[in-house]
């Protein structure tokens, strides 16, 4: 049995920035990830990070306009006012830390154009910027004496009167399960998007801490916001950085027209993510697409710019696609990116339940709406993970009280995991996800329809009454994936649960839920949030209303 002032799950920029405030502040904070903490999936972040920095002679203001219509106006607009005021600091902030921003001529940090935005305000590393911020963010933290339990997984939290007050986690190196007793517990696990077959998200993306905080009575909010990259690699999901269009690229059907010009002819290539992805489909879908694709032309930026500047994306093109950039256009698509829903939280990242708090992509703050700006992710792993932090030690001082250190969740959780192992030989987990996943992408992707989604409904709960008899062929204790694999499926299913249920509730088109059969946005009756409560049976669907401060709901154009 361990015990902590502040458990943090997950050790990407958001958990990191959260441990970082909880050290400062004197607690005693630990962090949990089931992988080494650079190889978390905020490490997978290319492009950059927005802020608007008053001292450019930008606007904070712009910044939360374009976010709120980027969100097709479901964001809630006191949340993004907060990000956007704070990410100058932030950025300041990193720097100062060791982030080696790429700099312009005149040795200033350089910008970039992100979609949805009228102006440069996208801050990068190359093509690299999540893994250079995540590299700088654990040489922070080594510096600091946190408990890391690196490679632990866990499995529930512990609720004593509705209260969060730790959780029950595996060591997988041992297979042991171990009772970690926190005042305060921040989710900071990441999205879901391996629910989704293919995906940009990294193998570990499988929705863990929404399905717990889900089973323990929170909400999840707005899951039927999933967002499709425009530019994907068709085979496996790869993503080819909206930097290449923010630096000048064009997106090119079959008869070489630049295409945008039809759906966005002010932003072009740089429409909000949904607008780019639903054109590119349509000329898929109506027999101007190459392969399945379209075509992202960078050649006339030239070799040295490329390799200067997306260098990165040269050697996604190499290593994936055997092209040269500077030659040849690259086959993309649309493809499964990024969860905008998640643990309903507000911005000091206070869930419904007390005790437990959330962050980053697992999270909802709300700032994403039905449709996330690119770049806009980076900004709120460090700030809302900061911001949680800070929350919850606010709440520790506060409120907290110790645990009554009763070990039944563990022996609940020991009992389960058994039961897993002892399982006679059924389907196995992979296949099983495989499934449910081609579902997802097939019918819950950039265009949606009641059909569809019922389909998707009726393979999700296909998919459940299979559960209790996937198997494992490993029996064992020691580092077993197998296990894992099954547990994971789980937390995938939950999560698909409510994407589709929220899917199905949402009777209209707004942002990345585009409904052929209701085309129509309908602010009359949903300028509101879903949320999905987990029930025995189908999720108890309810809604809340979205918060508007300065920016009346308008038709958005690009
Ligand atoms: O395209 C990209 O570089 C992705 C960035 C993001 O999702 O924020």
């Amino acid at each position: 049995m361990y015990e902590h002032d502040l458990l943090i799950i997950g050790a990407g920029l958001a958990g990191l920035r959260g441990a970082i405030e909880g050290i400062q502040e004197g607690l005693d904070v630990a962090f949990m990830t089931k992988v080494h903490p650079v190889r978390s999936h905020s490490n997978a972040a290319q492009g950059g990070i927005n802020a608007a920095l008053a001292s450019r002679g930008d606007d904070w203001e712009d910044h939360a306009l374009a976010t709120v219509k980027g969100s097709d106006y479901l964001a809630d607009q006191s949340a993004v006012e907060v990000m956007c005021r704070e990410a100058g600091d932030a950025i300041l902030e990193l720097e100062h830390m060791g982030v080696i921003f790429s700099r312009n001529e005149e040795g200033k940090l350089a910008v970039r154009r992100f979609g949805g935005q009228r102006v440069a305000r996208t801050f990068f590393v190359g093509a690299i910027t999540g893994q250079a911020l995540l590299h700088v963010m654990y040489e922070q933290i080594i510096k600091h004496e946190a408990r890391t339990y690196e490679e632990w997984f866990a499995t529930s939290l512990i609720m004593e009167d509705g209260v969060c007050r730790g959780v029950v986690a595996m060591d997988i190196k041992t297979g042991e399960l171990h009772t970690i007793r926190a005042k305060a517990v921040i989710m900071a696990s990441g999205g879901a998007g391996r629910a989704y077959e293919p995906t940009a998200q990294a193998a570990i993306c499988t929705g863990d801490g929404q399905a717990l905080a889900y089973r323990a009575g929170s909400p999840l909010m707005d899951m039927e916001m999933i967002q499709y990259h425009p530019t994907t690699l068709p085979t496996n999901g790869v993503l080819m950085s909206e930097a290449a269009r923010g630096e000048g690229g064009y997106l090119l059907n079959s008869n070489g027209e630049r295409f945008m010009e039809k759906y966005a002819p002010e932003y072009m290539e740089l429409a909000s993510r949904d607008v780019v992805s639903r054109a590119e489909q349509t000329e898929i879908n109506e027999g101007r697409g190459v392969d399945g694709c379209v075509l992202l032309d960078l050649r006339h930026l030239g070799r040295d710019f490329i390799n200067e500047r997306l260098g990165y994306l040269q050697e996604v093109a190499t290593d994936f696609m055997s092209i040269d950039l500077a030659e040849k256009p690259a086959k993309i698509r649309p493809g499964m990116h990024y969860n905008m829903g998640g643990i309903k939280a507000d911005v000091n990242g206070r869930t419904d339940i007390p005790g437990l708090f959330a962050a980053g992509e697992a999270a909802c703050v709300n700032i994403h709406g039905a449709n996330r700006l690119g770049a806009n992710s980076l900004l709120e792993a460090v700030l809302f993970g900061r911001r949680a932090a800070a929350g919850a030690v606010k709440f520790i001082r506060e409120e907290a009280e110790r645990s009554v250190g009763d070990e039944s969740v563990k022996d609940s959780e020991s009992a389960r995991l058994q039961q897993i192992l002892d399982r006679p030989k059924g389907p196995r987990a992979a296949a099983v996800r495989r499934e449910l996943a081609l579902e997802m992408d097939k019918n819950m992707a950039v265009f949606r329809d009641q059909a569809g989604m019922e389909s998707a409904a009726a393979k999700i709960a296909e998919v459940k009454n299979k559960l209790p008899s996937v198997s494992t062929d490993n029996k064992g204790r020691i580092f077993n994936i197998d296990l894992m694999s099954v547990l994971q499926l789980e937390n995938m299913v939950d999560c698909a649960e409510a994407i589709v249920a929220g899917g199905l509730m949402r009777t209209e088109s707004r942002g990345a839920h585009n409904r052929t059969d209701l085309t129509e946005r309908d602010d009359k009756n949903w300028l509101k949030h879903t949320l999905a409560y987990q029930t025995e049976g189908a999720p108890r669907m309810d809604t809340s209303p979205v918060d508007i401060t300065r920016f009346e709901p308008v038709e958005r154009v690009y």
